[in-house]
């Protein structure tokens, strides 16, 4: 199929726990910042924030051969905070939340500085990614998973909006 579930959100939230959990139930799954980081598919390295700034003019086009080039019969799982697919490509747009106090501690463990911290959690108040995917995809093509609890229920319920989504389409193309 020549479609994309993106798995997003603000770093720390749990894209790639849930994609790895997803890879589990038949879903082949791409990382997309290392896609990034392996084929050079950014301007420059941000000292500041400690993170590559993404070329979407790059990366665009090899998200989009990696979707055309599916052959399965399920769409790919991109797993990403920055990317811009054309929406004629996505299956459907999974955004990942938390608390900011569960954000704060999954980032404080995984040692970023305070500064980059405070960038991630300001983002997460401001749901800029919640925003951007709205504006992108639109209501419809857009879910929202907490990822507070077990990661097997998160991924439960990824799972859930991603069967009520075929459902949807299925009876989309029989009217
Ligand atoms: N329900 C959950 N869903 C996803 N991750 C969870 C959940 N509960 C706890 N975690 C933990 O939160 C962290 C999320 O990190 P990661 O998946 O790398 O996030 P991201 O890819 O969004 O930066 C992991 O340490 C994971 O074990
Ligand atoms: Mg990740």
């Amino acid at each position: 199929m020549n479609k994309a579930i993106i798995i997003t959100g603000t770093p720390g939230t749990g894209k790639t726990t849930i994609s790895q959990l997803l890879s589990t139930h038949g879903y082949e799954v791409h990382e997309v910042g290392k896609i990034v980081k392996e084929k050079h598919l950014y301007t420059l390295y941000d000292d500041e924030m400690e993170c590559y700034v993404v070329d979407d003019d790059l990366l665009t086009p090899v998200l989009v051969e990696l979707i055309e080039n599916n052959s399965s019969p399920v769409p790919i799982i991109l797993d990403g905070h920055v990317m811009m697919v054309p929406s004629e490509y996505i299956y459907h747009c999974i955004v990942l939340r938390c608390s900011i106090k569960t954000l704060r501690t999954r980032l404080e463990e995984r040692e970023y500085k305070p500064s980059k911290i405070e960038e991630n959690v300001e983002a997460e108040i401001m749901e800029v990614i919640l925003t951007e995917m709205l504006e992108s995809y639109g209501e419809e093509n857009v879910s929202i998973v907490y990822t507070d609890k077990t990661e097997e229920r998160s991924c439960n319920d990824v799972l859930n909006f991603i069967k009520g989504r075929k459902e949807r389409k299925e009876e989309d193309s029989t009217c």
